[in-house]
């Protein structure tokens, strides 16, 4: 009786124990949602809306910071390393187009910002995912035209 007793008890701590673990996405899952705001940021840009670029910039920025932060290391790669290294720059490049309105400067440093994610993955050994331009809308259900162009 007092067997079952105490196993029960150890049954409903070991629960307590799993339920109590935080969640901890991985690197791809920051990648998922990186994938969808570079490409938001590339409709935003391209119609000129510069607070949803500016806005999507520092989506990314904490976004990528928080990957680093959950992820420290990703099969041995020191990933805020390497987000230093490849993205800091090139997102700033691209904030600072946005700043200037200036719509060919942010195209160029998009595209610099796509090359260095692929850098990334090339070092990371994902060399296979291969980030480009987008060339159609990520959602149909929001806007990108700003309300004044
Ligand atoms: C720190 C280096 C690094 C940087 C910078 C980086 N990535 Fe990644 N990315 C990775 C790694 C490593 C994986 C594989 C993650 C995994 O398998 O869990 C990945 C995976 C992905 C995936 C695949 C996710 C999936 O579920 O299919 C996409 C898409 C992606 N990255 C997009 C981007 C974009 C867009 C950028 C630039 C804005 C970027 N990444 C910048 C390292 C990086």
């Amino acid at each position: 009786m007092k067997l079952r007793l105490l196993l029960v008890v150890a049954g409903f701590a070991a629960v307590a124990a799993t339920a109590e673990e935080p969640f901890v996405p991985g690197l791809g899952d920051f990648m998922g949602a990186t994938q969808v705001r570079h490409a938001k940021l590339w409709f935003a840009g391209s119609e000129r809306n510069w607070p949803l670029a500016a806005y999507e910039v520092d989506e990314l920025r904490e976004g990528l910071d928080d990957a680093a932060r959950q992820n420290p290391t990703f099969k041995g790669i020191p990933v805020q390393t390497l987000l230093s290294q490849y993205i800091t720059q090139p997102l700033a490049d691209v904030g600072k187009a946005i700043e200037a309105h200036d719509e060919d400067g942010f195209q160029q440093a998009f595209d610099r910002l796509s090359a260095a994610c692929n850098g990334c993955h090339q070092t990371a050994g994902h060399g296979f995912i291969s980030i480009k331009r987008p060339t159609a809308l990520p959602v149909t259900n929001q806007r990108f035209t700003p309300d004044t162009p």
